[in-house]
């Protein structure tokens, strides 16, 4: 008899979480278990090229993806922007197609503008996979991978009963986007989002989500917080009124924390703005899973990448 990961669609790129079928994210997350365990085939990507092309600032995922694609045996490209042929005026899509001349089968894009990674993608070659590194405020999908990875590891796998709070900057944050993707289609039993008015999104983002401006009670019996950094890179003047302002109202410390449930574990996609979003004695604190989350950023990009480049999927 057919399995659910024995129908499914080859992917060719990974550009969103929002799509993605149920069985190929849960397949993902299983194989990225794997690499957590020290199991998987790490020579999936010999004699494969590939490029890590950051038109914006990283380091997690940029080195993460580096890493992973070396454990898989890959040849890794580090496209420079600012030693590149960009500054006299070559386009994205102009450098994508020489790289792509020179054989190199795997781009790993960042870019800050949304819907630029796609754009790529709908350009390249018929043999090349594109993985979106993040675009603008749109999809970070393999941080919304590794969160998942990470709640799945702290909480087990039956997301139905999970209570998650999101906290701060939705509306500038692609990171919130994906991982409301990946929580709608995991069963998450409730998605809370506290943050103050003007760092809402407009539109459907929220769709289902429970929303609140008061984090003290928004915090009653939570599971899972999600805190996000302030993008300030992205921010127009004036959506926070001072750093400390925010930070008295949607702050994460200890004692704000003893809200929600004994065991609740406090997420940060990083880099963090200590002191702002999230106090030292909570980001270094029992609770925090924000190292594990960076250690399984390297899992879920060598599953993303074996993925799209290396062939079906295999069992541990
Ligand atoms: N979380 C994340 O994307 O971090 P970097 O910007 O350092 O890659």
């Amino acid at each position: 008899m057919n399995t659910a990961k024995d129908v499914l669609e080859p992917l060719r790129h990974l550009l969103s979480l929002e799509h993605l079928p149920r069985a190929q994210l849960i397949a993902l997350l299983d194989r990225a278990q794997c690499f957590v365990d020290g199991e998987g085939d790490r020579a999936a990507l010999a004699g494969i090229a590939i490029c890590t092309l950051f038109f914006e600032a990283s380091t997690r995922t940029r080195l993460s993806f580096q890493l992973a694609a070396q454990r898989l045996g890959a040849d890794v490209l580090n496209f420079d922007v600012s030693t590149s042929s960009t500054r006299k005026g070559e386009t994205a899509r102009d450098t994508l197609r020489t790289i792509e001349a020179m054989g190199v089968r795997g781009f790993v894009v960042r870019d800050n503008e949304d819907g630029s990674v796609a754009a790529l993608a709908a350009a390249a070659g018929p043999g090349t996979a594109l993985v979106n590194a993040g675009d603008g405020r749109s999809d970070h999908p393999t941080q919304g991978l590794l969160d998942m990875l990470t709640l799945r590891q702290a909480k087990g796998a039956d997301f139905s009963r999970l209570r998650v709070l999101i906290v701060g900057d939705v509306k500038h944050s692609r990171v919130a986007r994906s991982d409301l993707h990946a929580l709608r289609t995991l069963g998450a039993g409730e998605i809370r989002v506290c943050a103050p008015p003007s760092l809402l999104p407009v539109g459907d983002t929220l769709a289902g989500c429970t929303v609140s401006h008061d984090l003290d009670a928004a915090l009653e019996g939570v599971d899972a917080l999600m805190m996000l950094r302030l993008q300030r890179e992205r921010m127009e003047e004036g959506l926070v009124s001072s750093l400390e302002d925010y930070h008295r109202d949607y702050g994460l410390t200890a004692s704000r924390l003893r809200h929600a449930a004994p065991d609740a574990v406090v997420m940060h996609p990083g880099p963090i703005n200590r002191g702002v979003e999230i106090t030292d004695e909570v980001a270094d604190g029992p609770q925090s899973l924000v190292l594990r989350q960076v250690r399984n950023g390297v899992a879920v990009r060598m599953a993303v990448l074996e993925t799209l480049l290396g062939g079906p999927l295999r069992p541990c």
